[in-house]
């Protein structure tokens, strides 16, 4: 009997070695055969990724006993309502996550992990003694603060091969969506308010980054504009608005750069979840827009995991066995068909075959860290904006060596945002470690108040996961220094600086007080110590170590100069000290417009105020979850883009509004003329040149500007738009260079509402060439004739009367 069973069994595995034999083969055999050799439940597998720490995949026992970064009680918590950020630990420990493997069809898994400013991964790990830091780069905003498309597409390449070595294939990354208000508690991932400049460094740096043979997940598809609610809250906007400000920078890297992976966003477009609408997915972004790859919702995003294949959105994230069940409930009863599910595996598929980890390639775990120092020291140099600089006070004079540093943000440097943009890096240069590299002493005294305040005021936190305290606390208030203590520091230091300090994370918008407008203490501090030191004839510097736009127009008289650092990334002091003493001349110019206050800003009115929100409450009871109250809440469950087109400059220029510091601003250690505009036109390319002399004494980059004012007479048009930039090589003083920008005709279309398509109006145009949105160099005026360039589908319209702002 028992020779028997063994008999049948040895047949049994047999049979099986040979079926696995027989099986069609990932890359041997035809994609649509290995397709067919899938039975429902391995297409359910497929289709949903393998979880993360607490989310099945892994029992939650081994999550907790493995979880290092993150607390998994908190995650749970927070989870179910907010999303949360991925943390395998399977192929790659402490990657966003991973694809299932099928390997009896030689089929891998691929690791995601996260983005936007570096790798995201456990640096430590169980049984070795061996590091997996990663570079952390200048966050996004910093990026696009350079306009430097050559500049971010090396970023992209040295981030790129640290995915690549630490055996990552898909970055999730870049980040893109539109600053539509300065509150966004993600605007640092993010680049800009115009559409044009952020899909153009997009583009560049997701071909930096696939040029090491690796893929990127541009995110978050779309609209994602506000953090509270962000798991189902409706962003409600016109046709006009979607088309021309929140999809046209994706169309653009979709276009240009052909990235392997979008991953649609948690909210909702005018009713329905983006990683639900067919119309999105799969109307826009495939066939109009021609999009070959492979689409991923963003963790936890959507409801309905059937909806979600059927709207082509291929892969859900991070993979959750209530998702499997369902996708094979509904491939078993036919109500989610075999085409549509071979549809998303294909896509999947086609994706894994050129990954890395299909390729076998053998990883290092060991990326040049020293090589990628370099490289983010110099790009986030180039990225800090100089806002202020009375009577040349920058770069510092050589016999200011002693230097009173105000804040605490100066000695605790930020060196980029929380959530899942949090890199782990081995070490951050603060403002204080960067001079004292560049041979600056500092006050001890002060270094002492503020480093003992900052202990004492961290140990009365709530003891809470980074990850939540993140999303939750407010950043601890500045050090309001007393008068004892600036006076003693006048005497015995050269000059004074103050760090003003701000992070944000995702989970979570900013308040205006205490966050988007200076503290009590910080507005104290800044008031005192500038008194104080102009009054011995001392100057005072300060510098913006922060996530985001803030309130500058109340005190930027105070002090002499403003450096605008952006949140530099591991290197951060060292790039700062760099244009300090002047060995980097700034060229970074603003890829956000400053507002004198929030309530200039036209989405204020339609954006959640943070400070009326329980954090805690949203976190463990949730917004948003539509059905679960009788009333809809405004601007968390839904909120109206009743601004229309008019974000940023196109609404402060249209209406006429006063900026603290116009879109495209940013000063120079030199200056730059701007001279010999010319303007052809060949068939439907329009070219602009000129050229830009070094009038100053060192040398310098600068960034031109080109903006176009249509005639507005036949359509609603913003007063002007920026259709082209170009950054000069470094210019030594004297030295000229010509500029040339060109475009097409359709680049200056508008989108019609009533016929969907994007129009050219005829009538006379200006190419305006400018140093910043309200500093116009140059103007050359042309005309055009008007066309029809693109009929397009009649999808994703507002479900309600909204009302638009308009000139
Ligand atoms: C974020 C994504 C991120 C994902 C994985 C989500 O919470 O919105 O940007 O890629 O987590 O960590």
């Amino acid at each position: 009997m028992n020779r028997l069973l063994l008999t049948m069994g040895m047949v049994a595995v047999a049979a099986t070695t040979l079926m696995a034999q027989n099986a069609p083969q990932l890359g041997k055999d035809p994609v649509a055969k290995v397709v067919a050799a899938m039975t429902n439940e391995e297409k359910a597998s497929f289709l949903v990724g393998t979880g993360m720490a607490g989310f099945s995949g892994m029992g939650m026992e081994d999550a907790t006993k493995n979880a290092t970064k993150t607390s998994d009680k908190d995650m749970q918590a927070a989870a179910s309502q907010i999303g949360i950020i991925g943390e395998t630990h399977q192929l790659v420990d402490g990657a966003a996550g991973t694809s299932y493997a099928i390997p009896r069809l030689g089929i891998p898994s691929f690791v995601m992990t996260d983005g936007p400013a570096g790798v995201r991964i456990n640096p430590t790990r169980k049984g070795t003694s061996q590091t997996y830091y990663c570079t952390a780069f200048p966050v996004g905003i910093l990026l696009a603060s350079t306009w430097n498309k050559a500049l971010v597409n090396s970023v992209g390449k040295a981030m790129g091969n640290e995915v690549l070595e630490y055996g990552c294939d898909v970055l999730l990354a870049p980040a893109m969506n539109i600053h539509r208000s300065p509150l966004c508690g993600r605007n640092f991932e993010y680049y800009s308010e115009d559409p044009y400049l952020a899909g153009e460094i997009s583009a560049s740096m997701v071909k930096g980054l696939q040029s090491n043979g690796v893929g990127v997940s541009v995110k978050h598809f779309a609209a994602n504009n506000q953090e509270i609610g962000r798991m189902g809250v409706d962003s409600r906007m016109s046709a006009r608005a979607l088309r021309e400000i929140y999809l046209r920078g994706f169309e653009r890297v979709v276009k240009e750069a052909n990235p392997w992976t979008i991953m649609s966003s948690y909210n909702k477009i005018n009713g329905t979840y983006t990683s639900q609408s067919y119309d999105l997915l799969t109307t826009i972004l495939r066939d109009e827009w021609g999009f070959k790859g492979m689409v991923m919702t963003d963790w936890m995003g959507g409801k309905d995991a059937v909806a979600q294949i059927k709207a082509g959105n291929d892969l859900l994230m991070p993979g959750m066995p209530n998702q499997k069940a369902a996708i094979l409930k509904a491939l078993n009863d036919g109500t989610l068909s075999q085409a549509d599910a071979n549809k998303c595996i294909t896509r999947i598929l086609n994706t894994i075959l050129i990954s890395p980890r299909y390729k076998k390639y053998a990883y290092t775990d060991k990326p040049d860290l020293k090589a990628h120092a370099v490289v983010t020291r110099n790009s986030a140099s180039e990225g800090m904006v100089l806002l202020k600089n009375d009577n040349n006070t920058l770069p510092l004079a050589k016999n200011l060596k002693k230097i009173a540093a105000f804040g605490y943000t100066s000695y605790d440097f930020i060196a980029g945002g929380g959530g899942s943009g949090d890199v782990n890096e081995a070490y951050t240069i603060s403002l204080v470690d960067g001079l004292q590299n560049a041979g600056f002493t500092f006050d001890n005294n002060l270094k002492e108040v503020n480093l003992k305040y900052l202990t004492d005021q961290k140990a009365k936190q709530p003891k809470l996961s980074p990850l939540i305290a993140g999303m939750i606390l407010k950043r601890i208030p500045d050090y309001a220094p007393t008068a004892d203590e600036i006076n003693a520091s006048v005497a015995s230091n050269d000059i004074a600086f103050i760090t003003i300090g701000r992070n944000s994370t995702e989970g979570n918008d900013r308040q205006v007080e205490g966050d988007f407008n200076l503290s009590q203490s910080e507005q104290q501090m800044m008031k005192n110590v500038c008194e104080a030191y102009h009054k011995a004839g001392k100057k005072v510097v300060v510098i913006l170590n922060v996530a985001g736009v803030i309130e500058t127009a109340s005190w930027k008289e105070l002090p002499d100069a403003i450096l605008l650092a952006w949140q530099g990334g591991q290197e951060g002091g060292n790039s700062v000290a760099d244009i300090l003493t002047g060995k980097v001349n700034p060229s970074g110019k603003l890829p956000s417009s400053f507002p004198m206050s929030i309530t200039d800003v036209p989405s204020t009115k339609n954006f959640p105020d943070a400070s009326k929100i329980d954090a805690m409450k949203m976190m463990t009871q949730g917004f948003g979850a539509s059905g679960e109250k009788k009333e809809l809440e405004k601007n968390t469950d839904y909120t109206n883009y009743e601004e229309g087109i008019y974000v940023g400059y196109r609404y402060f220029d249209s209406f006429g509004v006063k900026v603290s510091y116009p879109f495209g601003y940013g000063m120079s250690y030199t200056k730059f003329t701007y001279s010999n505009p010319v303007l052809t036109k060949k068939g439907n390319l329009i070219t602009v040149s000129c050229t830009v002399t070094n009038s100053g004494k060192v040398a310098g980059k600068e960034v031109v500007e080109l903006y176009v004012a249509a005639p507005g007479k036949t359509m609603e048009k913003p007063a002007k738009e920026l259709r082209g930039f170009a950054k000069t090589a470094l210019l030594q003083p004297g030295k000229s260079q010509v500029v040339t920008i060109s475009f097409t005709d359709a680049e200056l279309a508008s989108f019609d509402e009533a016929s969907s398509s994007w129009v050219t109006e005829s009538g006379n145009y200006q190419a305006l060439i400018a140093a910043s949105a309200t500093d116009i160099r140059l103007t050359k005026p042309f005309t055009l004739t008007g066309r029809t360039i693109e009929k397009v589908h009649k999808v994703m319209l507002p479900q309600e009367t909204l009302t638009l702002l308009k000139k």
